[in-house]
């Protein structure tokens, strides 16, 4: 079986990354994680190295611009045959050459039911803020518009009434540990790229 060959962009924790990885252990998987790009140092980084992934660190203050920085990004992931990337908690928005060089190979976990709380970092305290009763997670295409690609999965988290940031945060990443996974498996399983 050949194994759809994935790119992750961190730039925090990396549990995202995590379960990819802890996925791609089982042989029957049909993706692994190839690459791993990072534009800070960060926790995330330590993971691909304990899994043995080529990993590096592409900090904007080694380029001359966003675009260098990513045409850089994109080299290393070409480099690895990579066929889909997966921005795992990455904080940069992409350039507009790295979106089209893989149009319809990218793909984007948020933490919220897009499209409420998009384009924000803060989608979780915002969530809260709101006073929704219901939150949630999604995995999309990512295109141009900043967290407004197709969107292909989502699940829904309930917000309790004595919820902090920390807490619902917590549950919802716990979501996207199944999410991420599912939807990576589903995409090695179809021609890519998805028109967009
Ligand atoms: C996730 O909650 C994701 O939705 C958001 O950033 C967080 C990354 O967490 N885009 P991690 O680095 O995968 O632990």
């Amino acid at each position: 079986m050949s194994r759809l060959r994935v790119g992750v962009l961190v730039s925090g924790r990396g549990s995202n990354l995590e379960a990819l990885v802890r996925a791609g252990k089982d042989p029957l998987y049909p993706a692994r994680v190839v690459a791993v790009c990072a534009n800070r140092e960060c926790p995330a980084l330590e993971i691909a190295k304990k899994a043995g992934i080529t990993r590096q660190l592409f900090p904007l203050s080694k380029y001359a611009d966003r675009e260098a920085r990513d045409r850089a990004m994109a080299q290393l992931l070409q480099a690895h045959d990579v066929e889909l990337v997966v921005c795992a908690g990455y904080d940069a928005i992409l350039e507009k050459p790295f979106i089209r060089r893989f149009k319809g190979r990218i793909i984007n976990v948020h933490p919220s039911l897009l499209p409420e709380f998009a384009g924000t970092m803060d989608a979780v305290a915002m969530a809260l803020e709101a006073g929704v009763t219901e939150t949630g997670c999604t995995v999309h295409i990512v295109t141009d518009d900043v967290d407004r690609g197709p969107i292909l999965a989502q699940r829904r988290v309930e917000v309790r009434p004595d919820d902090t940031v920390e807490s619902l945060r917590e549950r919802i990443q716990a979501e996207e540990h199944v999410l991420l996974p599912a939807v990576v498996k589903r995409l090695a399983g179809q021609p890519l790229p998805i028109s967009v």
